[in-house]
């Protein structure tokens, strides 16, 4: 029985390839994958490079990616507003003379207009913005300028939220310990423990003051995260950079950033851009590369693939061969969370002069704790527009659920915070990451107990096929910044091998390692341990 079937897949394998074969496939040098902030960062370099052989390809009709722009609400004039469904804030800018973050560079030196053709997204025009701001809108957000509220209006709980950003700190330390020392990972909520944070299940101010400077930054909980390496991320951006949060609200759009830099290297009309192009299979080795989509094929020396790692995960790609299994580990072994930011338009705000409104439900640790009004002094003032967030377990019941559903408990929960008069919204609208197509989730996140080697596996190329995005960066996973190092990182690289200028003999230029091992040697399974059951043999 065995037999007969491994023949029938070898058949049907020898299909598959005479059907592939039948194609002449369009050449290139290199074959981008995904025009996200990786992607687009990459074929600059390439650019910048003298590497101008290149094909952008990517599923969408726009450029951008996980930074999205859609139109919501209605403004003054009766055209809508533009709001952020993906990325919106610049995390992490600059202090002193320091390091800069990239991002928060292109926010402040944007100086365009793109045009795009409505119908094919392709580029058709740009000009030079005649007012000429040197720096996007954007709002520094203050976390400390938070209204508190539980079921019974407002409520005091401040005190909650300095011992837990205590006990982080506290946290933050110990990683580096763990990290230099070269000792055993542990999770998140581990650490905390260590130093007494410990909140009750019904402690309701206590766990809502964790999600608050936790999962709503992370996304996922302190006990399904990396004590060490949620602390290098937040090392990362917010002590190498600084410790500023800038909200984007430019009503060109955040993802105009994007738009720009391929505006640098893209011609109008540039034929090198393939909008509405879906990748459905890759053929590597260690010369070339073959990308199969819904348009036809395309044979490059290299591509570099900037997938989110939900799909990569969800094996929407075919790869021949199939990726070796340190990759697949890899694949599987960091978590994509989901972001859910319900977007609301009100007649007219009835909310507190604040940054954040924080609502600790008596019940469900998650539920509806964070509004962040948009309609404020000097920011979109007049809007009425305000935005929920719920994160993972909450934002995949909400996505289950119609857009009234979740009116109807958002507008109950505000009703138990600002009184039972106040009025509905006119507008209300989120996008289901989990459901997307294209991503699959919002950002990365790093579980405990994972390595370097794990995550490294992650990034590292398999032949000429490179990867590059938010989730392969080390120390800036699941930031925009992340996924511009990356890009910039795999462009210049294969340029240099392009160029003959590197090391492109080296073929596994990013370190792979096919066996991760544990820690503890298997002799010390034994009586004096307690183990005196052989599970394995
Ligand atoms: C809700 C939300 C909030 C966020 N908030 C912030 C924030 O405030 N600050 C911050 O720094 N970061 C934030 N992020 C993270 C940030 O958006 C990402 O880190 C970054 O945009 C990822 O860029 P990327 O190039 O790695 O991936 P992507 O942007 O996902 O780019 C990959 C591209 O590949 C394309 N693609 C996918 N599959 C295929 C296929 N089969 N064929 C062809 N093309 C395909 C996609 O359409 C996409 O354009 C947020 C993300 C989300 C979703
Ligand atoms: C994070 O920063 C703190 C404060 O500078 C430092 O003590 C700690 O070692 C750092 N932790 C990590 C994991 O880098
Ligand atoms: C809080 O934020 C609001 C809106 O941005 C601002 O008007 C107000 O001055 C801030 N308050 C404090 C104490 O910073
Ligand atoms: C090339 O690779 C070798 C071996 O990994 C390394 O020692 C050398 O420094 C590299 N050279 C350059 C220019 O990167």
């Amino acid at each position: 029985m065995k037999r007969v079937a491994g023949l029938l897949t070898i058949s049907l394998v020898a299909l598959a390839v005479q059907a592939k074969e039948k194609q002449t496939c369009e050449r290139t040098r290199v074959a981008v994958l995904g025009a996200g902030m990786a992607g687009v960062t990459a074929a600059k370099s390439l650019s910048e490079n003298g590497i101008h052989d290149f094909l952008l390809v990517e599923y969408q009709d726009r450029i951008g990616g996980r930074m999205h722009d859609v139109s919501f609400g209605s403004g003054p004039d009766g055209y809508p507003y533009t709001v952020e469904a993906g990325a919106n804030w610049v995390q992490g800018t600059v202090t002193g003379e320091g390091p800069e973050n990239p991002i928060y560079t292109l926010v402040t030196h944007s100086t365009r207009i793109l045009i795009f053709h409505a119908a094919d997204g392709v580029l058709i025009g740009q000009e030079e913005q005649d007012h000429n701001p040197v720096c996007m809108d954007v709002g520094e957000t203050d976390q400390d300028n938070t209204t508190y509220f539980d079921d019974k209006g407002p409520a005091e709980y401040g005190y909650a939220i300095h011992e837990f950003q205590e006990a982080m700190h506290k946290v933050n330390i110990d990683a580096g310990s763990l990290l230099k020392d070269n000792l055993q990972d542990r999770s998140f909520r581990a650490g905390l423990r260590l130093h007494g944070w410990d909140p009750a299940k019904d402690d309701s101010y206590r766990q809502t003051a964790e999600w608050w400077l936790f999962d709503g930054e992370f996304v996922y909980t302190p006990s399904e995260s990396s004590e060490v390496f949620t602390s290098v991320a937040e090392n990362a951006t917010f002590n190498y950079f600084s410790g500023e949060n800038l909200f984007v609200y430019d009503q060109r759009g955040f993802a105009s950033i994007i738009r720009e830099e391929a505006a640098e290297f893209l011609a109008e009309n540039d034929n090198r851009l393939r909008l509405n192009t879906q990748v459905t299979g890759v053929d590597y080795n260690r010369d070339s590369v073959t990308v199969w989509t819904n348009q036809g094929c395309i044979e490059a020396d290299y591509a570099i693939m900037t997938f989110s790692l939900g799909v990569l995960q969800k094996n929407v790609v075919d790869f021949t061969p199939q990726l070796p299994s340190w990759k697949k580990d890899a694949i599987h072994s960091f978590e994509l969370g989901t972001y859910t930011k319900i977007f609301m338009q009100f007649p007219e705000p009835f909310w507190d002069n604040a940054q954040y409104l924080i609502y600790a439900d008596p019940e469900t640790r998650g539920y509806y704790p964070e509004f962040q009004p948009l309609d404020l002094p000097g920011v979109l003032e007049g809007s009425g527009l305000m935005i929920a967030t719920v994160v993972n377990d909450q934002s995949y019941r909400v996505e289950a659920q119609t857009y009234e559903e979740t009116q109807a408990e958002v507008m109950e929960v505000l009703r138990s915070m600002y009184g039972p008069e106040i009025p509905d919204p006119t507008h209300l609208w989120y996008k289901r990451w989990t459901q997307t197509p294209w991503a699959y989730g919002s950002y990365s996140n790093w579980p405990p107990s994972t390595s370097l080697q794990a995550h490294q596996n992650l990034r590292a190329n398999v032949g000429n096929l490179f990867f590059a995005g938010e989730a392969t960066s080390q120390e800036f996973f699941g930031y925009l910044q992340g996924a511009y190092f990356e890009g910039k990182h795999v462009g210049d690289f294969i340029a240099s091998c392009l160029q003959g200028t590197g090391n492109c003999t080296v073929t596994d230029e990013q370190q792979n390692y096919p066996v991760l091992t544990g820690v503890t040697p298997y002799n010390l399974y034994n009586d004096e341990h307690g183990w005196f059951v052989d599970t394995v043999s």
